[in-house]
């Protein structure tokens, strides 16, 4: 499988090159940047690694290297400082990102092709890569809040001081300040968080604010997210190309869901060869489902603004 990443020479799009080379998975990865030399300059080193990991071929280039893509994940855009919020970024994104679905629309793709969107606000924007119909909707997947989930569960691990891959529990709803912590269906090793000593309700609102100031804790920290999300994108990328049925809160557009259609956000979704399989309703409270739907309306009102 040909995976091209436009933003390829940047952080997210180069940590997410990266961390398809360790995975093994996709035969080509394409890097494609408004910066040339660093998109050359990040497939070159990948390259250079090729004969010890993975083996695939690494190229750069303008928007023809996009031709014949199973998978186009778009990290390009500019990124928010600590104190914004992912939907302030919407005025200086939007146009950006309009420009380059205007250029792969003059790019001929196959009638397989998928999108990865993770640039931000990354809900708005996979609805704009959906309206501008290059691919069927199903085709089009936002990382959403993948990310999220993946800190979540690290976050609570911490406090348990337990291994993360035993911890399973969901953000769902926006990738943004809206988003939304399903901690009624929340595990470690199958138990639920009720069950486990030291748990109480101070504790899930502490993991669950850590949880949803990550990103702009890691760009004042460190100038922006770059190693967690390229993995994120990873799961996501080989659940396309081992259409392996991975279910992943990825952001896609809703078909009433806890009664929300008509916006992406995300969902537990079930992720093949050509994107959302299906899309599951999960079982949440009453606050939890009031809290998605203020989560897709936020996207509504968003869109709205932009006339979208
Ligand atoms: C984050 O949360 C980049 O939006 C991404 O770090």
């Amino acid at each position: 499988m040909k995976v091209s990443i436009i933003g390829g020479g940047g952080r997210v799009g180069s940590d997410a090159a990266y961390s398809l080379q360790l995975g093994g998975i996709v035969r080509e990865i394409a890097l494609l940047d408004a910066n040339a030399d660093m998109a050359a300059g990040e497939a070159l080193d990948l390259r250079h690694g090729a004969s010890l990991v993975g083996g695939q071929f690494f190229t750069s280039g303008d928007y023809g290297i996009l031709e014949g893509s199973d998978c186009i994940v778009i990290t390009a855009g500019l990124r928010r400082k600590p104190d914004e919020s992912r939907l302030d970024l919407i005025n200086r994104n939007v146009t950006l990102f309009k420009d380059i679905l205007e250029s792969v629309k003059g790019v001929k793709l196959k009638d397989s092709t998928t999108f990865c969107i993770v640039s931000n606000p990354v809900d708005i924007l996979t609805q704009l890569t959906v309206q501008a119909g290059l691919v069927p909707e199903h085709q089009v997947l936002g990382l959403g809040t993948v990310l999220d989930t993946a800190r979540f569960r690290s976050l609570i691990a911490d406090h348990f001081h337990v291994n993360a891959l035993d911890v399973k529990a969901l953000i769902l709803g926006e990738h943004g300040d809206s988003m939304v912590p399903i901690w009624s269906s929340a595990t470690v090793g199958g138990v639920p968080m009720s069950s486990i000593p030291g748990w109480g309700s101070g504790t899930a609102d502490e993991i669950f604010a850590a949880t949803r100031t990550s990103g702009a804790e890691v760009i004042r920290q460190k100038g922006g997210a770059g190693r967690a999300v390229g993995i994120s994108i990873k799961e996501v990328v080989e659940a396309i190309a081992l259409d392996n049925g991975r279910v992943l809160p990825v952001s896609a557009m809703q078909k009433g869901a806890l009664g929300v259609s008509g916006v992406c956000y995300s969902m537990p979704t079930v992720v093949g060869r050509l994107g959302a399989s299906s899309i599951w309703e999960p079982s949440v409270t009453d606050a939890e489902k009031e809290g998605l739907h203020k989560s897709a309306q936020a996207l509504k009102d968003t869109l709205a603004q932009i006339g979208a």
